[in-house]
């Protein structure tokens, strides 16, 4: 919780080049709403990415259940979770300057204390942030499909990820994926049935669990016909 802007484009993503990313950084449209909580918000509820490990207790000021959610998006549906789960922390993680003013901005709003904020590649957080065992649970709600078979490579949910991500979780902790596109659904089965550590909570896909609401991607799937998969393991 230092000074550097997170409205800035001092992302790591120029700073520690790696080949294949599952985002493109896009500059977006940053309202003065999203700035101001940006810049009056930030010092109490953002962290920034520094290449050691977070003391999750210390930054939340409690010692709780910590999620990490990977890829908040303009923030909705993580206020809205973390208002039906008030007992737990969030840490939330996204690249998208303007999706982080809004989360602030909502948190703001809905008089929410129990999120940080990170504007960071969620990939590099995991790999040298997070200790082992210090995750109740993780969530990837919507993560970019990256459809064309060319660009499939980008996609966050593939098993080298995954191993990455799974040492961060403790025994008992639960990793929630959800999608709108099938065939990454078929994906993200397939890929946490490979570890023998992970056992699913469902026979395949999972009903949705209480307190996940729908969020605006999940609402134009649905409008478009898609279906929504959820997938919900558990560490053994
Ligand atoms: C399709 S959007 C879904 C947003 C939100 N979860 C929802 O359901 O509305 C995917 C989000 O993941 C973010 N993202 C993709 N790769 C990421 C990474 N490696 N680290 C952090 N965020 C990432 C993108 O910037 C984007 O905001």
């Amino acid at each position: 919780m230092t000074e550097q802007n997170p409205s800035s484009e001092n992302s790591a993503a120029e700073t520690h080049p790696r080949s294949i990313r599952s985002f493109v950084l896009r500059q977006g449209h940053m309202t003065a709403a999203q700035q101001r909580a940006i810049d009056t918000l930030w010092p109490d509820f953002g962290v920034d990415y520094q290449a050691a490990p977070l003391d999750l207790n210390a930054c939340f000021g409690r010692d709780s259940d910590k999620v990490l959610e990977i890829g908040f998006g303009m923030g909705v549906a993580t206020v809205e979770i973390a208002k039906r789960l008030p007992q737990k922390d969030f840490l939330a993680i996204d690249v998208h300057g303007p999706g982080v003013g809004n989360l602030l901005k909502l948190m703001e709003e809905e008089n929410v204390n129990n999120i940080r904020v990170m504007r960071h590649d969620a990939v590099e957080v995991v790999e040298n942030m997070l200790a082992d065992g210090s995750l109740g649970g993780i969530h990837i709600f919507f993560p970019d499909p990256w459809h064309k078979k060319r660009h499939n490579k980008r996609r966050l949910v593939q098993a080298p990820f995954i191993a990455k991500l799974l040492p961060k979780l403790k025994t008992g902790g639960y990793i929630h994926l959800a999608t709108d596109w099938e065939e990454y659904a078929v994906q993200m089965l397939d890929v946490l049935r490979g570890f023998e550590q992970l056992q699913n909570t469902a026979a395949d896909y999972a009903p949705t669990p209480a307190y996940r609401p729908e969020t605006k991607f999940e609402a134009r799937g649905k409008r478009l016909g898609h279906g929504v998969w959820d997938v919900v393991f558990v560490k053994k």
